[in-house]
């Protein structure tokens, strides 16, 4: 069932891509009013014009204070209110044990830091509804990866903050939990296999026990529902949203017996 969000004001980050998309899409469905933040205006914009009145694209690099300062000076000033803040925004650059300071500190910058500091900068319209934070995490910060180091430090500190953003926000009445996905039909896993949505799902299918990668929808269903009032007594949870991913140890829920007789 959807949630009824009517006269609800939502800020999603990221939101012109795939994933970004279908979590703006999935509450302006359920009623709200979104600001879609992005880099990207050319996306950004046509997302807005296929969706209505309900969606308003914000183009802001969520790395300067000052274009954050305007995002929430212009969500209070056009909507008069704030209640979900969906932190999904990314950048994927990761040269590994190779990268460089700078690389560092960029990465983090956008991966962790802009995120945090808009929550800095809602809270006090958040505290005002009683409203709802989601950090987007990753299985890729719960697992160990070779060749990647700033996007996995990344996503799993944003697990632990999400964590000490919920304890210090609760006494105000504001809720902060994250979504963590496993492999989700996105611009990279498009790129990535040449727009092949079936080769996607039959190399994601060992590592995700139902079967296929995940859909931007599956994400954003969950990042409703946290927003909702059905989660009113839920914060500073992680939910998985990998079909089992995260589930599963390197014998991918096989028994030894099972491996042995198959080598046989
Ligand atoms: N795609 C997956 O398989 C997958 C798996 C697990 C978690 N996730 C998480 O889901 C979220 C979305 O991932 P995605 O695959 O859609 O990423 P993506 O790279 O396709 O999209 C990220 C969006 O963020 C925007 N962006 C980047 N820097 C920005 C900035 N400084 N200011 C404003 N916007 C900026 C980009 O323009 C882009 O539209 C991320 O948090 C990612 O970690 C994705």
């Amino acid at each position: 069932m959807t949630p009824e969000l009517q006269g609800k004001v939502a800020i999603v980050t990221g939101a012109a891509a795939m994933l970004g998309r279908a979590i703006v899409r999935a509450f302006v469905q359920a009623g709200a009013q979104v600001l879609a933040v992005d880099i990207d205006v050319p996306r950004g914009e046509a997302l807005a014009a296929g969706l209505g009145a309900r969606c308003r694209f914000v183009a802001c690099d969520i790395a300067s204070d000052a274009a954050l300062d305007a995002l929430v000076a212009g969500a209070l000033g056009t909507e008069g209110r704030i209640d979900f803040l969906v932190n999904n925004a990314v950048v994927y650059g990761d040269a590994g044990l190779d990268a460089a300071r700078a690389d560092w500190l960029a990465a983090l910058n956008v991966n962790l830091v802009s995120g945090a500091m808009l929550v800095q900068k809602t809270t006090e319209a958040l505290a005002a509804q009683g409203g709802a934070i989601v950090n987007m995490g990753s299985v890729g910060g719960k697992f160990g990866a070779a060749g990647r180091a700033l996007y996995p430090a990344a996503k799993a500190a944003i697990l632990q903050l999400t964590r000490n953003q919920a304890a210090s926000l609760a006494p105000r009445r504001v809720r902060v939990n994250s979504v963590s996905p496993g492999w989700t039909w996105s611009d990279a896993l498009s790129r990535m296999t040449g727009d092949d949505r079936a080769l996607a799902d039959r190399v994601g299918a060992p590592m995700h026990p139902l079967g296929r990668v995940g859909d931007g929808d599956d994400v954003a269903q969950v990042v409703l529902f946290l927003c909702s009032d059905a989660a009113r007594f839920v914060t500073g949870a992680d939910i998985p949203v990998d079909g089992g991913f995260s589930m599963l140890g390197p014998d991918q829920g096989r028994s030894a017996r099972d491996w042995f007789e198959s080598q046989a």
